[in-house]
C-alpha cells in the first residue's frame, strides 16, 4: 500500500511517499520562510503563492526520489487543517485533481494529530494507545491518542502555544524568526537560574497550559535591564535559558501528570518545539525509572512534514476500511482552526471516491 502525502499548511511545501503505515520512502519539503523572514513572521499570502509555485516540482521529486510513478500511489493524504486557509486550499486542491485523476481514495488529515504520529515514523516500537504532547508554533496539546482515529483532548493551551511564545520572545531579545532554534542554541551551557522565571502550573492538577505570563515576565526583565544598562549577548543567553526552562519545566511536568493520570505508559511528542534539545533531555531524566517512555521524532519530522500525514492518513484508512467507512473526495473541507466537535477528523472523514 503505496500513500502520498501532502502538507501546506504554514511556509512548508511538503509531499512525501510511504509505504504501509510508517515506511517513508520519500519526504521532500521546500519552505518559503526566508521570504517571511523580513516580516518578523508568516504572511499568508506570500505562504500560498509560494505553494502554489513550489507543490508539483515538490511532488515531481518525492515521486522520483520513491522511484515510483504517480500510478503506483494507493492513496492520497493532505492536511486539511489547521492552518492558512489560502495554503491549505492548495494542497486539498491538488490532492483532490490528482485523486480523481489517478482514480484513487483520498483522506484529510489533521496537522496537529499528525504530528503525535511523526512519533510512530521514527520509531517501530510505538504503538497506540499513547499519550500525544504537541508542541507547535500554533499549538500545545495533550491528546489521548487509543487509535489513528479514535483520540480526545486532555489539556490545551489558553493562550500562547509553546512554539509561539518561544518566537515572542526571540524578538524581544532580537533573535531573529522563527526564534526556537536560536533560544535553544544560545541556551546551550547557560545558568538558567540567572532568571528564575515563574512557572505557570495552574491548578493542581491542570493538564491546561498558559505561557503569555511567563512571556510577559521576559518582557518586564528586558524592560528593567535596558532601563540600567544595553542588552547585552551575555545577557540575552542567560534570559533566553531562563525562559527556555521554565517552559520546558511545565511541559514536561503536564505530560507526566496527563500520563499517570490515563495510565499511559508512552509520551509521543511532536511538533517545532520537540526538536528543543533542553525539553529532550528533561524528558528523559523525568521518565527514567517511571516505566513511561518518551519517545521524540527524529529531525526530520519534528519540523512540518508530509511523511506524517501519509502515516496518519494511511492508518486512519486502515481502521476506516476495517469498520467499512465510506465518503466522496470533495468531502474534505479545509479549516483553520482545530476542530473539536462532531465531524472532526478521524472520525467520520473517509474517502472513497464516488461511483460516477
Ligand atoms: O511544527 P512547526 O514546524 O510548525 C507549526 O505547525 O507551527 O513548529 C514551528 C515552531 C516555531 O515556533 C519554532 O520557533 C519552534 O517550532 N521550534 C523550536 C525549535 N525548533 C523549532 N522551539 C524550540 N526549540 C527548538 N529547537
Ligand atoms: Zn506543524
Amino acid at each position: 500500500m503505496i500513500t502520498l502525502g501532502i502538507e501546506t499548511s504554514c511556509d512548508e511545501t511538503a509531499v512525501a511517499v510511504l509505504k504501509g503505515t510508517r515506511q517513508v520512502l520519500s519526504n521532500v519539503v521546500a519552505s518559503s520562510l526566508k521570504e517571511h523572514r523580513k516580516y518578523g513572521g508568516v504572511v499568508p499570502e506570500i505562504a500560498s503563492r509560494a505553494h502554489l509555485e513550489a507543490l508539483l516540482p515538490v511532488l515531481d521529486k518525492a515521486l522520483a526520489k520513491a522511484r515510483l510513478k504517480a500510478s503506483a500511489v494507493d492513496l492520497i493524504a493532505v492536511t486539511q487543517g489547521p492552518g492558512l486557509m489560502g495554503s491549505l486550499l492548495v494542497g486539498v486542491s491538488a490532492a483532490k485533481a490528482l485523486a480523481l485523476a489517478l482514480d484513487k481514495p483520498l483522506i484529510g488529515v489533521d496537522h496537529v494529530l499528525a504530528h503525535v504520529y511523526a512519533g510512530f515514523l521514527s520509531d517501530p516500537g510505538v504503538r497506540f494507545p499513547c499519550l500525544g504532547l504537541v508542541v507547535s508554533g500554533g499549538h500545545t496539546m495533550l491528546i489521548r491518542m487509543d487509535a489513528a482515529s479514535e483520540w480526545r483532548i486532555l489539556g490545551r493551551t489558553l493562550d500562547d502555544a509553546a512554539g509561539e511564545a518561544f518566537d515572542k520572545v526571540a524578538k524581544m531579545l532580537d533573535l531573529g524568526y522563527p526564534g526556537g532554534p536560536e533560544i535553544d542554541r544560545l541556551s546551550r551551557g547557560q545558568d538558567p537560574n540567572r532568571f528564575p522565571f515563574t512557572r505557570p502550573f495552574l491548578s493542581k492538577d491542570s493538564l491546561q497550559f498558559s505561557f503569555s505570563g511567563i512571556k510577559t515576565a521576559v518582557y518586564y526583565a528586558v524592560e528593567r535591564i535596558r532601563k540600567k544598562r544595553p542588552l547585552n549577548a551575555g545577557l540575552k543567553k542567560q534570559i533566553a535559558s531562563g525562559f527556555q526552562e521554565a517552559v520546558c519545566d511545565v511541559l514536561v511536568h503536564k505530560a507526566l501528570l496527563a500520563a499517570r493520570q490515563e495510565r499511559l505508559s508512552r509520551i509521543v511528542v511532536g511538533g517545532g518545539v520537540s526538536a528543543n534539545r533542553r525539553l529532550r533531555e528533561k524528558l528523559a531524566w523525568a521518565t527514567r525509572g517511571t516505566g513511561i517512555r518518551a519517545v521524540l521524532p527524529e529531525g526530520a519530522y519534528c519540523l512540518d512534514n508530509a511523511a506524517m500525514i501519509a502515516g496518519l492518513g494511511a492508518a486512519i484508512h486502515r481502521e476506516g476500511k476495517r469498520k467499512g467507512l465510506w465518503c466522496q473526495v470533495d468531502q474534505v473541507p479545509v479549516y483553520a482552526n482545530f476542530k473539536l466537535g462532531p465531524g472532526r477528523p478521524g472520525t467520520t472523514a473517509t474517502w472513497k471516491k464516488t461511483n460516477r
